[in-house]
């Protein structure tokens, strides 16, 4: 089964992109311990876009899923229990699926 890549772009207006990679920053640190989870990227474009992405690679949908139900709420709640959440650095966002079905890297030595 392959892996499945979830990309949540999110449209980031140029005075927010320091608010945003700030709150980056200090992220939860959840999603590195959850069940299936393979990769995350934060990727600022640098080509006149106002989109970040940000890259997720998991073992199969139901391992996403069970993310998105359980220690994604967590992982965006950020500041003091309780506390009111600071208005959002993005001012949209869009989750973009894709399965792989190839990948490489490069060619070690021996
Ligand atoms: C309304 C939509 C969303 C917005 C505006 C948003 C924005 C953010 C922001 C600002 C953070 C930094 C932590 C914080 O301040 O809360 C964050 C963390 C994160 N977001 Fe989102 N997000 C959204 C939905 C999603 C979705 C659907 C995914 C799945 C691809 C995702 C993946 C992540 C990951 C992996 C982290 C890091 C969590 C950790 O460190 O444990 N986000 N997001």
């Amino acid at each position: 089964m392959p892996s499945v890549v979830k990309i949540n772009v999110l449209t980031v207006p140029a005075e927010q992109r320091e608010v945003l990679e700030k709150r980056f920053a200090s992220r939860a640190g959840v999603v590195e311990s959850s069940d299936g989870f393979e990769w995350f990227e934060l990727l600022r474009p640098v080509d006149g876009t106002d989109n970040y992405l940000v890259y997720t690679r998991w073992r199969d949908e139901a391992a996403f899923q069970a993310w998105m139900e359980g220690p994604m709420k967590q992982a965006h709640q950020s500041g003091e229990a309780g506390a009111e959440r600071p208005k959002p650095a993005a001012s949209g966002s869009t989750v973009w699926t894709f399965d792989v079905i190839q990948q490489t890297g490069p060619k070690t030595e021996g």
